[in-house]
């Protein structure tokens, strides 16, 4: 969602924060500006759509500041437009501020600020940060925001500049991240470390309820009540990662291409072979309390709650657990019973998600232990959580979640295996499933190689507007999964169903304008799933069929077929999703959408 930059030092800011929004992009907006400030003066340019219909306004005047701001919005108060974009000024255009997050009494403050006689400009919350800080300012601007953040309810990574305060830029974080980054004589904040990357390796994550002020000379930490705080500087290692598509059209394909790689680094060492178990360093504080736990919750959004959905399938195939999912959004609202043998496991890729976010705090608040499976190393989840398992996947920046979906599957399995070994699960079975989960990359590749054909199926599926996806047991998710895919990306309309459910209603949508993706397997489910094709295949409708090689007797009933290999039937999701997430992008690429970027979404989504 929402991205900052904002840059204090020796060079020309404009160029800096230019490129930082492109790094930011990935995120997803819909309307970015930027605030640079020179000789008393601040210049604010803002532009809807895209990062280059900003540089495009920009391109006829020429900002020389050395210290400014700049924003990527993605809209909650008011539509996208000019005015609702950031930064915002107060009365007098000496101030710009920038916010991400929610205001949430921004409406009382609002009346308030009306009342003193001060005018907005835009119909979002953030403006009145902007209107406080004036109302505050006496000079001294870190005080003016000091006292400006006492009056906010909600959440918010700030940035505040005055253009009578030479390279001074003030940042506050709750609930919302700020990193700065430390250069030679330069200063550099952001809402997302890629942003920082290409600048500095040297970061240090506020904490909420922390203010950051950048000087020409140096920068300090302060806590609100005003004292100085003495924070380590870390070295952020992610520069093998800069946002480069390395020769892929898409970050997209790109990412579904690291997945033999991504599933690698889930598992490498973190295999006990010798005892059949996995090794999970990140879990063994709490080692004890999973011995004992009765029952586990997981708890995510969209793309992590259909790994979760599986997750439920793995726990039961190798625990003795009662396994509930639930999606985030609706967590915290339920009246679920929790104590202290609940174990609430939450999985995100950003770790920023703010539903999921929500629903462990409120886990918390209940007594039940909190883990997190999380790829942003230092998130915001992965600080909350008592104990967690990363993805170790690298950066994912393509807005459709793809390695990260299979890396939560492999990560699941092995929590599933290490508190399974101290139950039922066998030294064999546990010793089965590492070969199995050893053998996924190779399995990947060889799916992915395959690509031609799938492409192909795609340009022959594009011209369809509604498709159903259908799945039983472990493939049930994955037909969900397989569905959001489609939608989000090529905005065609896509259903995930149980194939069981098929008969109960979707089924008298079924013409031959409407295609079905039916995922199969060699398992208990495998003769059912075939009744379930030929029904669909009896009201003329198109077939296309995920199958492992096991299932030859697909190729009779189904028009089409991709072949995948076999493995068990618990980690045969994490093969079956490949061909989907390829399907997917060919039809939306067939289609000319903006596939990294899907029209209204956001990478991390950063408002309940
Ligand atoms: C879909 C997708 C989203 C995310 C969801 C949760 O492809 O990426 O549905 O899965 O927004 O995000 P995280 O995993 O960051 O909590």
């Amino acid at each position: 969602m929402c991205g900052i930059i904002a840059y204090s030092g020796g060079r020309i800011a404009e160029s800096i924060l230019i490129d930082g929004l492109k790094r930011l992009e990935y995120r997803g907006y819909d309307s970015a500006g930027l605030a640079v400030a020179r000789r008393k003066k601040m210049t604010v340019v803002r532009a809807v759509g895209k990062v280059s219909d900003l540089e495009k306004k920009l391109a006829r005047r020429k900002l020389a500041g050395h210290y400014g701001m700049a924003h990527t919005r993605w809209a909650t108060h008011g539509r996208p437009s000019e005015q609702n974009a950031h930064p915002h000024g107060d009365c007098q255009g000496k101030i710009s501020i920038v916010h991400n997050g929610i205001i949430e009494n921004y409406q009382d403050l609002k009346e308030e600020l009306i009342a003193q006689k001060h005018v907005f400009t835009s119909q979002t919350d953030s403006e009145v940060v902007a209107h406080l800080v004036e109302e505050y300012f006496d000079g001294d601007l870190e005080t003016a925001v000091l006292k400006t953040v006492q009056r906010l309810q909600g959440t918010f990574g700030l940035a505040v500049m005055h253009a009578d305060i030479d390279r001074q830029i003030v940042m506050v974080k709750r609930g919302s991240p700020i990193i700065i980054g430390i250069g030679e004589n330069e200063y550099f904040a952001a809402s997302d470390a890629m942003a920082l990357l290409p600048y500095t390796e040297k970061i240090i994550s506020l904490n909420d309820d922390e203010m950051a002020v950048l000087n020409a000379g140096g920068y300090y930490i302060k806590n609100l009540n005003n004292e100085l705080l003495e924070r380590e500087i870390e070295i952020c290692a992610g520069r093998d990662y800069l946002a480069d598509k390395k020769g892929y059209e898409h970050f997209m394909l790109k990412e579904i291409f690291e997945q033999p790689e991504a599933i690698e680094n889930a598992f490498r060492g973190r295999l006990v072979e010798a005892e059949g178990v996995s090794k999970l360093g990140g879990l063994e504080p709490v080692l004890e309390r999973l011995k004992n736990m009765k029952k586990l919750i997981i708890v995510s959004c969209g793309t992590s709650y259909y790994a979760g959905l599986l997750g439920r399938y793995i726990f039961e195939n190798l625990t003795a657990l009662h396994v509930e999912v639930e999606v985030a959004s609706e967590f915290r609202y339920r009246k679920l019973k929790m104590n202290e043998d609940t174990v609430v496991l939450a999985l995100s890729q950003s770790g920023e998600t703010a539903d999921t976010i929500a629903a462990i705090r409120e886990a918390k608040r209940k007594g039940a232990l909190i883990l997190g499976v999380v790829n942003v190393v230092g998130s915001a989840i992965a600080q909350i959580t008592a104990a967690g398992v990363y993805n170790h996947a690298g950066p994912e920046f393509g807005v459709a979640s793809t390695k990260i979906y299979t890396s939560q599957l492999v990560i699941l399995t092995l929590i599933a295996l290490l508190i399974g070994r101290y139950q039922d699960v066998s030294y064999n079975e546990g010793s089965e499933v590492i070969q199995a989960i050893k053998k996924l990359p190779k399995q990947v590749e060889k799916i992915l190689a395959d690509m031609e054909h799938v492409r192909a199926l795609a340009q022959a599926y594009a011209p369809f507007e509604d498709f159903l996806f259908i799945g039983r047991l472990f493939n049930y998710p994955t037909a969900m999964e397989g569905a959001l895919k489609l939608k989000e990306i090529s905005y065609i309309h896509a259903e995930g169903y149980a194939a069981g459910e098929m008969k109960h209603g979707p089924i008298s949508l079924i013409d031959e304008n409407f295609p079905t993706v039916a995922i199969v397997s060699q398992d208990c489910t495998f003769d059912k799933m075939l009744s379930n094709i030929q029904e669909i295949k009896a009201r003329n409708g198109r077939v296309l069929s995920v199958a492992s090689q096991g299932c030859g007797r697909v190729r009779d009933v189904c028009d089409d077929v991709i072949w995948v290999p076999e493995t068990l039937p618990l980690l045969q999701p994490i093969l079956n999703i490949v061909p989907l997430q390829l399907f997917a992008y060919f039809i939306a690429r067939e289609r000319g959408c903006d596939i990294d970027k899907p029209r209204n979404l956001a990478k991390s989504v950063t408002v309940e």
